[in-house]
């Protein structure tokens, strides 16, 4: 199939300069699209005095970005702001953006009649920015959809539409901008024209003079807050009775072990939701859940690290003190184990976890020092005492 083209030209029937269904089925969520004059003849609903005022009200979401061009220094400031803010700021390079303006002005509001093709609920807020020459707010990526309206003045875009482009973020700046920028195409957008950009395309909007652009936002849930929620709302219906349940128990050689018979009863409580998670995995969510379940008080970690080889030096002269409130379970991993305590995961030799894991008393050092992976165990003690799970007592 022929590539759909990224430039297409809005008509007074159809601002997209296509069908709603073909723009939705060549473009949306998959390709940029630049259309020149979609909203013909636009005047923007509001000025750059009336987004300044917006921008000095409590609760108004406003930023103000300022680029120093000449040691590409950025500077993110929070609003609300005053009037003096504006006074201070410099004739170019600045950008000053406020979020939802579509919830305090209707005139932007009415904007999105013409992305009613979109469902109302898929739809964030309707973004102003102001810039002045140079003004903009960098390289970047978005994770949403958005419609860049030009408004007033002019405004040069850059994009990159080459596939699985660099993402990684410069660490200098506040701004998540990227590092990386090589852009394959750049348009000057005059006022009506729109540019559809789909999540994570990089792009950068810098202002050709004094300039103002209207950006109508999408939002999308991440898969994993649906599941947060979703979770939240399925365990609300289970009754209590619906628990872990191991009426076929027989006796266990080591008590702090959480074994695959465990493991299988804690996978048919959670039903379909166990499926989720590989058997390693689940191990290690299970395990750091049960440890930390139901405690009521949270070790304080050592105020001075314990160095493991003045462990190592006194072993056999120390007992070692499980606090109570700290949980220790352990399950196999290979031929190793992992390690449970209150919630925190360590790698562990078995014997190690065994006999950490298995007794609620006093440990003796000389037992410890009998065991197998005595430096790797010791790094292991060492970071369960200085984690505040265990109280070291010499004699
Ligand atoms: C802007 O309006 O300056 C920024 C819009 C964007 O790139 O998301
Ligand atoms: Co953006």
């Amino acid at each position: 199939m022929r590539r759909p083209p990224i430039e297409a030209r809005g008509t007074a029937r159809q601002p997209l300069g296509m069908s709603p269904a073909r723009f939705l089925r060549d473009y949306w969520q998959k390709r940029p699209l630049l259309i020149r004059n979609a909203f013909p003849d636009f005047t923007p609903p509001l000025s750059a005095d009336d987004l300044a005022g917006l921008a000095c009200m409590d609760g108004a979401l406003a930023r103000i970005v300022l680029h120093d061009a000449k040691r590409d220094r950025w500077t993110l400031r929070s609003g609300p702001f005053d009037d003096a803010t504006f006074a201070r700021l410099p004739e170019s390079h600045w950008t000053l953006l406020v979020q939802d303006v579509d919830k305090w002005d209707p005139d932007t509001a009415a904007l999105l009649e013409a992305f009613a093709f979109i469902p109302s609920w898929r739809i964030d807020d309707v973004m102003v920015s102001y810039a002045t020459d140079g003004g903009g707010v960098g390289a970047h990526v978005d994770q949403y959809d958005v419609f860049l309206l030009q408004g007033l003045g002019q405004r040069r875009w850059s994009i990159d539409t080459r596939p699985n482009p660099p993402t990684a973020f410069r660490d200098d700046v506040e701004l998540k901008l990227l590092r990386e920028f090589n852009p394959t195409h750049t348009w000057t957008l005059a006022p009506g024209d729109l540019l559809y950009l789909p999540p994570g395309l990089p792009h950068d909007g810098v202002a050709a003079g004094e300039c103002m652009t209207f950006s109508i936002g999408m939002r999308a849930p991440a898969a994993a807050e649906l599941l947060q929620d979703f979770a939240e709302r399925v365990a609300e219906t289970w009754p209590e009775s619906r628990r872990y349940a191991d009426p076929d128990l027989r006796p266990v050689r080591d008590a702090g072990e959480i074994d695959a018979a465990a493991l299988r009863r804690a996978r048919r409580a959670l039903g379909a939701f166990a499926r989720a998670m590989d058997e390693d995995a689940f191990a290690d969510w299970f395990g750091a859940f049960i440890t930390r379940y139901r405690c009521a008080q949270t070790a304080q970690p050592r105020r001075r690290a314990l160095d493991a080889a003045v462990i190592a030096q006194k072993l056999e002269r120390c007992t070692f003190e499980p606090s109570p409130h700290s949980r220790f379970a352990w399950h196999r991993l290979g031929r190793g184990a992992r390690l449970h305590v209150a919630g925190s995961t360590y790698d562990a030799p078995v014997a190690w976890a065994r006999a950490l894991a298995g007794s609620r008393q006093l440990l003796k050092g000389a037992r410890l020092a009998k065991l197998a992976q005595r430096q790797r165990g010791i790094a292991l003690l060492a970071a369960l005492i200085n984690a505040g799970h265990i109280t070291l007592r010499q004699h």
